[in-house]
């Protein structure tokens, strides 16, 4: 199985040149992030000239009493892949989380900010991308927000689940961020790898979302808004969507209340538009409608 980006990744990379798909079962060669000899293994086999990890321990409440696990697959195996494409002369494209910051203030973050994660998942997607800063020179490293794909775990597809089962819903309304498509993040990955195959100046950390933002509740609002048109016996009517702080939701790892990122850089850099939030969250619900 392949996770959301991983998934999007194998279609927007596919016209760009000879590419090895792996999960964590993959048969010939080892994608197990928690076999770091296997997954250097597999990089001198393969000798590829860019990598691209999409691969992360994602369960961010769960990741408080797997610390080690954590650890290892956000950071440790990310070191591995790093110095391996470094003996290499090869690329490493990575990507990481807004969860690295402390969710202070209410304005945008810039790549250059202090970071101060809150959580166990925060803090090793944060020594990842230290990890792979200091272990190989030629890296992107994409710190995005709120991923939602028509397949896999997310937000979206667990709210059209709630709608239909249930006539009232709470959703956190003090954390805002940008929704960010699985799709959005693997076209734009696919324009930088076409740029870094001919410059090697444009390594580092970049961030990259969806434009706009809004909260959990808004974005479920809008979601439960749209999907009724489509689908109007859903169970849930929106109005009856309530917006709560999130002390009154207690989760496990602690969040960000303030996950906006500034992506000026890789506008600028890569000569990129990024769409507004709302466009790709309409289009993923035609597809799970
Ligand atoms: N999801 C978000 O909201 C979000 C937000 C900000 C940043 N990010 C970052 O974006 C990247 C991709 O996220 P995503 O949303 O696509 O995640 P996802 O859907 O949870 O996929 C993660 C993938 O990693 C795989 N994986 C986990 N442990 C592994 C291991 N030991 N060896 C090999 N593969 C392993 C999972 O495989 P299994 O299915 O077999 O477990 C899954 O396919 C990650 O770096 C994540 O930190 C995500």
């Amino acid at each position: 199985m392949y996770g959301q980006i991983g998934w999007e990744l194998q279609r927007s990379l596919s016209p760009l040149g000879d590419l090895v798909a792996l999960g964590r079962d993959s048969g010939e060669y080892c994608g197990d992030l928690t076999n770091l000899a296997g997954i250097a293994d597999t990089v001198r086999r393969v000798a590829p000239d860019i990598i691209v990890n999409a691969a992360a321990y994602t369960a961010v409440d769960r990741a408080e009493s797997e610390p080690e696990l954590a650890r290892l697959v956000n950071a440790s195996a990310p070191a591995v892949l790093a110095q391996e494409a470094q003996k290499l002369g090869a690329w490493l494209v990575h990507y990481s989380t807004d969860y690295v910051f402390d969710g202070s203030g209410d304005q945008p973050r810039l790549e250059t900010d202090p970071t101060g994660p809150l959580s166990v998942y925060g803090k090793t997607k944060l020594e990842g991308e230290v990890l792979i800063q200091q272990n190989c020179e030629k890296h992107l490293i994409f710190r995005t927000s709120w991923v939602y794909a028509s397949r896999g775990a997310n937000f979206a597809r667990s709210m059209l689940h709630f709608a239909k089962e249930r006539d009232r819903l709470r959703v956190v309304d003090d954390q805002i961020g940008a929704p960010t498509s699985a799709e959005l993040l693997a076209d734009v990955t696919a324009h930088a790898v076409q740029d870094i195959k001919t410059r090697d100046d444009h390594s580092g950390i970049y961030h990259l979302t969806a434009a706009g933002e809004t909260s959990w509740y808004g974005y479920a609002k809008f979601l439960i808004e749209s999907a009724k048109v489509a689908y109007p016996i859903l169970k849930l009517d929106p109005r009856a969507i309530e917006a709560i702080p999130s002390e009154a939701f207690p989760t496990a790892a602690r969040r960000p209340l303030n996950s906006r990122l500034n992506t000026n850089k890789l506008k600028s850099t890569f000569n990129l538009h990024l769409p507004d939030w709302h466009d790709g969250v309409t289009r993923v619900l035609t597809e799970l409608l």
